[in-house]
């Protein structure tokens, strides 16, 4: 029996697969195998011969069946080992360059006057860039013979055949948001209204489609002085220096009084510089909301007042990231964007140390 015990323990330790393991299974507790056979015999022997060799032989096919179950786990182990030697994975290896690409900066400027405007509790509102002319001009004190229709450049929208009405516009300003706001929401008011505007105009500095944002604040006792202090606190922190203003009387339909702001720059070497120098820059148009105006948009002019502003966002980026050529700006080259874009992940960079 001992014999037995060495000769399959020792085949099935060595055994090379399941196939051999299943074929000493056979020959050694299969049906015939020889440790069954060797059992068969017990009925021939003597009561005594029987009680000695049946545990024996019974704890020899157990031993030699757990046996065969811990062979076939290690088989199975060193299979799997074997497997994964074979499908590694280097995570070390470099990340194929991925092509990324960059924040216009029309839309990094949007989002930094946005977040500078939000700061002083102004809301962001936006309306139609097709209005009727009502909205782009009647409701702001531009009537129909007002020189100021025709200096507009305006894009006209062809009606049908036999369609009488007026023909739409492409807004010429952001405006008529104005107008849109007053009605919608009433007095009081504090929004700034980003969006695209058009004129037919083509030249280094204009572009037939533009981009502008509208200051509105309406309230009870809203002043000039208040004007220019949320201008010249926006300038501060959009430029991140102090940034002098000079108001210049001006002139616009919907506005009384009317002024025109200059920032403080410099014009060296052929490059402009913001927040120093005795020179000074045209960038918006502003005033006192007109009482036409408020009453086009259902507001009482004797009961509230406003000011409003308007600033060209192309503009702004042209000044703060030194761009020279508008055109450019709406050319979808790649290199380009490339170069003045932002990173999608830079936030609007707001200044620090602007109090207010
Ligand atoms: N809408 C004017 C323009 O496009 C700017 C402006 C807005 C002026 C609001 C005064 C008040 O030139």
């Amino acid at each position: 029996m001992d014999e037995l015990r060495e000769k399959y323990l020792g085949a099935i330790a060595a055994a090379a697969d399941e196939a051999a393991l299943e074929e000493l299974r056979l020959a050694a507790v299969g049906k015939k195998g020889e440790v069954s056979l060797k059992m068969r015999e017990l009925g021939k022997m003597t009561p005594e011969e029987r009680q000695v060799a049946g545990p024996a032989l019974n704890a020899l096919k157990d031993e030699i069946n757990a046996a065969l179950a811990d062979r076939k786990v290690a088989l199975a182990d060193a299979a799997l080992d074997e497997r994964l030697k074979g499908e590694v994975l280097d995570v070390t290896l470099p990340a194929r360059p991925r092509r990324q690409g960059t924040i216009h900066p029309v839309s990094q400027v949007t989002e930094e006057v946005t977040a500078i405007f939000a700061d002083m509790g102004f809301a962001v509102a936006e309306g139609p860039q097709i209005e009727d002319d009502w909205y782009n001009f009647d409701a702001l004190n531009i009537p129909g013979h007002h020189p100021a229709r025709a200096e507009m450049d305006t894009f006209y929208m062809a009606r049908g055949e036999g369609d009488e009405r007026p023909p739409n516009v492409l807004r010429t300003h952001t405006s008529p948001v104005q107008i849109h706001s007053m009605q919608e929401q009433g007095a009081p008011i504090r929004i700034i209204c980003p969006g695209r505007v058009y004129r037919c105009d083509y030249d280094q500095t204009h572009t037939p489609m533009f981009h502008q944002v509208e200051g509105l604040a309406i309230g009870k006792d809203i002043s000039m002085a208040n004007l220019k202090w949320v201008l010249e606190e926006f300038f501060t922190a959009f430029f991140g220096i102090e940034v002098k203003t000079r108001f210049r009387a001006s002139h616009f339909p919907f506005t009384e009084p009317s002024a025109e702001v200059d920032i403080q720059c410099s014009f060296e070497g052929g490059t402009v510089k913001v927040g120093e120098g005795d020179d000074w820059l045209e960038v918006l148009g502003s005033g006192m909301v007109h009482p036409d105006v408020l009453r086009a948009g259902g507001i009482d002019p004797e009961e509230w007042q406003g000011f409003a502003f308007g600033i060209g966002i192309d503009r702004l980026a042209m000044l703060k990231y030194g761009i020279p050529d508008l055109r450019a700006f709406f050319e979808s080259d790649l290199r380009w964007l490339k170069h003045y874009g932002f990173s999608p992940l830079d936030m609007p960079s707001l200044h620090a140390g602007v109090s207010r």
